[in-house]
């Protein structure tokens, strides 16, 4: 019995090399990336695109295996994409950012990338979060490579500093997180998650600490000074007002309102009737915590959102304790947040008249579908490196035997909808690329943890601290390292 498990096993895996395989984007005759999905049953619409949120879940499984060539390509060309120019057209992209993805356009014989920044895609979004993986998928892939001399060129140097830029410019708000619209990130969609979401909160973080790492100090010290100032105060920032566990339901609970001046406890006016605060105390275990949703004037939403506080994990944004208690609650609430698929993306599901005013009555995001509640395979490897980092690998490896059970018969799904995950999404792709990688990557890593550092800043072997701050802008030798 146990033989033929494995059997099957491999023949997932297998299946899942060769799906991966085919999801490779050729341009020039190099490969440069993977499509969002290869499901010749539905309209591809933008699912033939290559995401760049997406490919990064290709992109550490192929340099997980040596594969680097792939990723360096798509880092190049990706970084041409990069708008250089102030732009005075507000229908144009801002400087700095980098699309939510692209693709080959053949005219005449010559091929060319066509990239979105948004002004195609459904609903005209905005994908902040592309500019931070870029730069986190950089930093990984100067781990991989254990070679520097990429990020030293002066057109990387150029595009990291334009990021940073874009990001640590001052805005309306005098917060150390980033302000941005709906669905600016993995969930691109009206989803009520305006202005400072976790999501992008974390990946910010995490592009900010791969950004100090790489940047060369000299000619750049405003930048560097700018991200000394900032790293500090967005760490605090979020550890202090987006933590949930029960002590601070209770702190929250007999929160004051209205309070004004520098001896306000309550900072955000948050009005306790708008805490489902029964409900969590009914949910929250008395070990469990985690980083709610969005914290800004008189709001804080309480939905578990998964990307926000497993990456929060994995990049050390989370204490140490507040990472035992993320793993604790997903743990002790296994059924909630894992069930019959991990993982989901988000808990609860905004039902009934919620639904309809803060999702704006979208189909696609019904209860415990899709965005609102729905479980998304991906998710398995940021749970896996989560787990290794606080040390409950027994956690990721329950959640990958349940995915390996069905996900390579049920065609590799977008999505799983459902309390628990046991619906095939209702309009979720087939062969959708991330679920492969997410699943292949989870393996990879359960199976051999020292690919950890390619997302995680745990100490690093000497070759591998970066030097960035002995030398010059275009003093180095990008062919050497
Ligand atoms: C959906 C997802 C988004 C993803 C895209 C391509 O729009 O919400 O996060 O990048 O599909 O897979």
């Amino acid at each position: 019995m146990q033989i033929e498990n494995l059997l099957t096993d491999e023949n997932t895996e297998k299946a899942a090399w060769e799906a991966l395989e085919k999801s490779i984007l050729y341009y020039q005759g190099r490969p440069i990336g993977t499509v969002a999905a290869y499901d010749e049953s539905v309209e591809a619409l933008n699912y033939d695109q290559c995401f760049i949120r997406d490919f990064v879940s290709s992109a550490l499984i192929f340099l997980a295996k040596g594969r680097t060539d792939i990723v360096r390509n798509f880092l190049e060309e990706t970084l041409k994409l990069q708008p250089k120019e102030r732009q005075l057209d507000a229908y144009k992209p801002g400087r700095g950012l980098i699309p939510a993805s692209f693709k080959v356009v053949l005219d005449n014989g010559e091929e060319y990338l066509e990239a979105d920044f948004g002004e195609h895609a459904i609903a005209r979004v905005t994908p902040v979060d592309s500019c931070l993986w870029w730069i986190i998928l950089l930093r990984a892939y100067v781990v991989a490579t254990k070679d520097f001399s990429i990020a030293y060129q002066p057109e990387f140097q150029n595009g990291i500093r334009l990021i940073m830029e874009i990001c640590l410019a001052n805005r309306f708000d005098m917060y150390p997180t980033l302000l941005v619209p709906d669905g600016a990130c993995m969930i691109d969609r009206r989803m009520g998650i305006y202005g400072h979401p976790l999501e992008i909160q974390v990946l910010f973080y995490t592009a900010l600490r791969a950004s100090r790492e790489l940047l060369i100090c000299k000619g750049n010290q405003d930048i560097v000074a700018a991200i000394d100032n900032r790293l500090p105060l967005l760490c605090a920032h979020i550890r202090q007002h987006y933590w949930i566990d029960i002590n601070r339901l209770n702190a929250i609970y007999r929160f004051k309102s209205e309070e004004y001046g520098k001896a306000a406890v309550n900072l955000f006016n948050i009005y306790v009737d708008s805490i489902p605060y029964y409900e969590l105390d009914k949910w929250l275990s008395r070990k469990g915590g985690y980083l709610a949703g969005n914290v800004g004037p008189s709001q804080l939403d309480t939905r578990f959102f998964a990307l926000g506080n497993l990456m929060a994990i994995i990049s050390d944004l989370a204490t140490e304790e507040q990472s035992q208690a993320i793993m604790n609650l997903i743990d002790e609430r296994w059924d909630d947040l894992v069930g019959d698929m991990p993982m989901k993306i988000c808990f609860p599901a905004l039902e009934h008249e919620e639904y309809r005013i803060v999702t704006g009555c979208d189909p696609k995001n019904i209860p415990w579908s899709y965005h609102n509640a729905g479980s998304w395979p991906v998710l398995m490897w940021m749970l896996t490196a989560a787990a290794i980092k606080t040390g409950k690998v027994h956690l990721a490896r329950k959640a990958i035997e349940i995915a390996e059970a069905r996900i390579g018969e049920d065609e590799w799904p977008e999505y799983y909808d459902g309390k628990k995950g046991r619906l095939i999404g209702k309009q979720a792709r087939k062969y959708q690329t991330w679920t492969i990688a997410g699943f292949l990557l989870a393996k990879e890593l359960i199976n051999d943890s020292s690919h950890l550092p390619l997302v995680s800043f745990d100490k690093l072997p000497p070759e591998l601290v970066s030097r960035a701050c002995e030398f010059e802008i275009g003093s180095v030798d990008p062919h050497s390292s």
